[in-house]
């Protein structure tokens, strides 16, 4: 079976390697011809643990390859996913169809008969439909199937989840569609990975609402955080609880500074914004969605507010800027918003992050950057986790009480307990668990003063 995938962006490009895994043949295609080049070379774009190796396997073993010429490409292909991006539109938050549109147009010219054009990009609900129709006015005649096919990777274990999914989702509107996914699919089969068959709007419509069920159920566990702060409660004794109750599940309650990414922020857009447009508003979402913006401005002020008064020159180490370990993405990150903020209260902010530093640069040119944490803490009058990358986990925080000038800990993923900061003469902020020595953030000004 030849495979085609238009886009090698991130779900593209994990999803052909992962398809030449299973001994497809996969050509990856792109517009952008430096992206293409890089590839060719073995060299990846983006940072995703395991697929560098997983490239060069299946490089050597000639089912994969890259290219910018989708014409041929998608001559001969027995299956054409779209994997292009869908961002959201400026102002009204829907999803831009521009890209998925274009490439089914282009595959449309070549396309030969009995093709199978998969659509794998996230889109809202009756684009399947109008791909085609697109098609079909494209190349009238043309005996064509369109698939959905919807993507669940999460960003640093995109491998692990699409070998081994919790279900593929297939929607379609004609066998030919249906048996030509299940083949692509047949290795997960075998390892009994649920394969839910269905129609192109609800395939549609899954995607949606898995990802703005998740947003929802991390913007729960956030409020209840800050109710537990208010409380005297501790939101990770709360959660393992409520996480037992079968019909809850213990996932994705983990509290933090608020969702970020590629998928969630835009995907929440653009479902509460197909919801206005069949003015079937979808409530809920609308309220994650303000929740969680407002959420990343008073993480901020949970990190100035031990600086006192007067944050005037004062520094911030800041450990983490992608939006969530083991990759470099930034894309609407926490620490993209609270970053400026501290910036603008007139700290200074010293910067780390183990890989998204260079895609950070460009957009928090006030920053300084260190070279690991411990670089980052010198001087520091507070110390602020942004993102729980493993090196974070297991810091030496006795050095790091030395080095700073002040010593105030704000932890906004509760990676570290109370207990560990004994001795070490922090204090430990984090998020939805009792403060101990609260009184004493006043000393902290004093100190820094
Ligand atoms: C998400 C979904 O999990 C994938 O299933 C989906 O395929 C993908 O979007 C997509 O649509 O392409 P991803 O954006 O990689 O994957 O990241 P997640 O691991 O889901 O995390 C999203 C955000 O929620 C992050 O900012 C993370 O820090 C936050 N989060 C997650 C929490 O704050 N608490 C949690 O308990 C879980």
């Amino acid at each position: 079976m030849k495979l085609v995938m238009v886009g090698s962006g991130y779900v593209g490009l994990v999803s052909g390697v992962c398809f030449a895994d299973f001994g497809f043949d996969v050509t990856c295609v792109d517009v952008d011809e430096s992206k293409i080049a890089r590839l060719e070379a073995g060299e990846l774009p983006i940072y995703e643990p395991g697929l560098d190796q997983l490239l060069a396997e299946n490089v050597q073993a000639g089912r994969l390859r890259f290219s910018t010429d989708l014409a041929t490409a998608a001559a001969d292909a027995d299956a054409v996913f779209i994997a292009v991006g869908t961002p959201s539109r400026r102002g009204d938050g829907e999803a831009d169809l521009t890209y998925v549109f274009e490439a089914a147009r282009q595959v449309a010219r070549v396309a030969k008969p009995g093709t199978v054009v998969v659509i794998k990009s996230t889109v809202v609900v009756g684009t399947c439909r109008k791909v085609k129709e697109i098609i079909a006015t494209e190349r009238p005649g043309l005996d064509f199937s369109v698939a959905s096919n919807p993507e669940f990777l999460r960003e640093g274990s995109a491998i692990e989840d699409f070998m081994r999914p919790d279900r593929v989702v297939i929607g379609v509107h004609d066998k030919r569609g249906e048996s030509a996914l299940r083949r692509a699919y047949r290795p997960l089969y075998l390892r009994d990975s649920p394969m839910v068959v269905t129609t192109l709007e609800n395939a549609e419509l899954i995607k949606y609402a898995s990802n703005a069920f998740l947003a929802m159920k991390v913007t729960f566990i956030n409020e209840v955080a800050d109710l537990c702060e208010t409380v005297g409660g501790n939101v990770q004794e709360v959660a393992k609880a409520i996480g037992l109750d079968g019909r809850i599940g213990s996932k994705f309650l983990h509290a933090g500074p608020g969702f970020g990414g590629s998928c969630f922020p835009k995907d929440t857009r653009a479902f509460a914004a197909t919801g206005q447009k069949h003015n079937t508003p979808l409530r809920l979402i609308e309220t994650v969605i303000s929740v969680n913006e407002d959420r990343k401005r008073r993480m901020a002020e949970k990190i100035l507010e031990p600086l006192g008064s007067n944050p005037e020159g004062k520094k911030v180490a800041v450990l983490g800027i992608a939006f969530k370990p083991n990759t470099d993405d930034v894309r609407e990150a926490p620490s993209l918003d609270i970053v400026p903020r501290l910036l603008e209260a007139g700290a200074i902010v010293a910067a780390h992050d183990p890989e998204a530093r260079e895609q950070a640069r460009p957009l928090l040119n006030e920053v300084t950057w260190a070279d690991d944490a411990y670089d980052a803490v010198k001087d520091a009058d507070v110390v602020a986790i942004l993102t729980e990358w493993n090196e974070y986990r297991g810091l030496d925080l006795k050095r790091v009480a030395k080095l700073m000038r002040g010593n105030t800990l704000v932890d906004l993923r509760n990676i570290y307990k109370q207990e560990d900061l004994e001795e070490t003469g922090l204090l430990y902020i984090s998020v939805g668990r009792p403060r101990a020595g609260t009184p004493r953030l006043h000393a902290v000004s004093a100190k820094t003063a």
